[in-house]
């Protein structure tokens, strides 16, 4: 471990009580815990000075890595010259330089940049947006929003309303805003083990069409999807249904919505999912890989055509009546700017690319193996799902992901999926080590 990391064990368990975890089962994680202490490349070090490989990119974030030394000095540098400035009204260049840079990287003329702070607040940004896009147009009446089955879109109340997660929304039902759901795209009978984008379920995407029956579409503003559904277990869409998707919004006059969080950034060997899978969106969500994780930021990247539909009225009145403390904060915006020099240097995202198909290769091996009733992948992202033990759903891959953790790799379980998603600069000898991991695992756990 470096010099400059003071490890602090927490022997006292009374020390642990005021942190309430987010998504963690705290009494049994405090029973006992895992620390980290330090991050490098594709490593952590924990606290028992074990280097663990970091299959899920932090969490679907470091995409060039842990401990980049360009992102730490640049937000170094940031926060000695001007540490915070409001942007309400003012301006640091670092927010309009980083603002151009994703409008240049991000799909036709999907130019214009609206910070937050996390996924979840740029999915709330980008569905209020949609609102208040028709309501400028002078269709006020169009604000109900369909998401998915399975999706996941942060934990705002406007990304909750849309997701398809049923324990996340369990608790929290009656605050959401009006909200439909397309079903997801899941098929074992039909999309198991597919590589890439299942041949099977573009039809799916014409449930768009009965909603809109059910609905009418005057009254739909925006359909907002994953292009990739990540959290609930890597769902590659189907050859076609983002196709079909585009038409049906682009018919019925319905924005179309990618939450590229995880997507975007490199992920699936394009800067957006939009480009890989060949199908632009109105609105763009991000955050995680705008600034390789190391500090929290969130964009949205709004087409001309929802831009210009706010910029009217007189020019002195605010257009969008939203905005954070922290929107283009600057520490943040140098982190980003920061991140994207360093992904054009790893010319990441086509090295994502073409590093995709030998993932895909190692991974699809495993088939056949004992537990496995499916693999999914994309660009460097894929999930393994198990069979679940009788009567207890998630044990397996709880089991899996522990024996994992214990040879020294770091995958997500999640349920009875494993999910991986590694930083994208991970080198074939590691996708070896991951593979051959997974597969003794798979042997091993009962
Ligand atoms: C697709 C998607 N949208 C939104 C979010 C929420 O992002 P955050 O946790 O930064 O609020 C996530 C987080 O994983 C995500 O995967």
């Amino acid at each position: 471990m470096s010099e400059a990391v003071v490890a602090r064990p927490f022997t006292d368990p009374a020390r642990l009580d005021a942190f309430w975890m987010p998504f963690t089962p705290n009494r049994s994680f405090k029973a006992k815990p895992r620390w980290m202490v330090e991050a490098s490349g594709m490593y952590y070090t924990d606290s028992q000075g074990r280097k663990i490989l970091d299959g899920m990119a932090g969490l679907w974030c470091v995409n060039a890595g842990h401990g980049r030394p360009e992102i730490a000095e640049a937000i170094s540098r940031q926060t000695r010259q001007l540490d915070f400035v409001s942007s309400f009204h003012m301006g640091h260049s670092a927010a309009f330089d980083l603002a151009d840079r994703i409008g240049a990287l991000a799909p036709a003329d999907l130019n214009h940049v609206f910070f937050t702070n996390s996924g979840s607040e740029a999915v709330d940004t980008a569905l209020k947006l949609a609102v208040a896009y028709h309501r400028a147009r002078g269709e006020g009446q169009r604000t109900r929003l369909i998401g998915r089955a399975r999706s996941y879109h942060g934990m705002g109340l406007g990304g909750l309303a849309v997701s398809g997660i049923g324990r996340h929304r369990k608790d929290f039902g009656a605050l959401l805003p009006p909200a439909d759901h397309l079903p997801h795209t899941l098929n074992l009978e039909h999309t198991a083990f597919s590589r890439g984008q299942p041949t099977w379920g573009a039809h799916l995407a014409d449930e768009l069409e009965a909603l809109c029956s059910l609905h009418d579409p005057s009254n739909i503003a925006a359909v907002i999807v994953e292009p990739v559904a990540g959290s609930t277990g890597v769902l590659p869409p189907p050859q076609g249904y983002l196709e079909r998707l585009r038409a049906i919004t682009e018919k019925h006059g319905i924005l179309l919505i990618f939450d590229e969080v995880i997507t975007g950034f490199g992920r699936i060997g394009a800067a957006f999912g939009a480009q890989a899978l060949s199908v632009t969106p109105d609105i763009i969500t991000s955050a995680k890989g705008l600034t390789n994780g190391a500090v929290p930021m969130g964009a949205v990247i709004a087409s001309k055509k929802v831009h210009d539909a706010l910029m009217h009225g007189p020019k002195d009145q605010i257009e969008f009546w939203h905005g954070y403390t922290y929107s283009g904060h600057p520490l943040c915006c140098a982190a980003a700017l920061a991140a994207l020099d360093v992904y054009q240097k790893d010319d990441l995202y086509a090295r994502t690319a073409r590093m995709a198909p030998y993932w895909e290769e190692r991974l699809h091996a495993l088939k056949g193996l004992p537990h496995l009733i499916d693999i999914r992948n994309i660009g460097l992202v894929a999930a393994l799902e198990l069979s679940p033990r009788d009567k207890a759903a998630g044990a397996r891959g709880a089991a899996l992901g522990e024996y994992c953790y214990s040879q020294g790799i770091l995958v997500r379980p999640s349920g009875d999926l494993i999910v991986l998603s590694p930083p994208l600069i991970i080198e074939h000898a590691e996708i070896d080590r991951m593979v051959e991991t997974l597969a003794a695992g798979l042997r091993h756990i009962a």
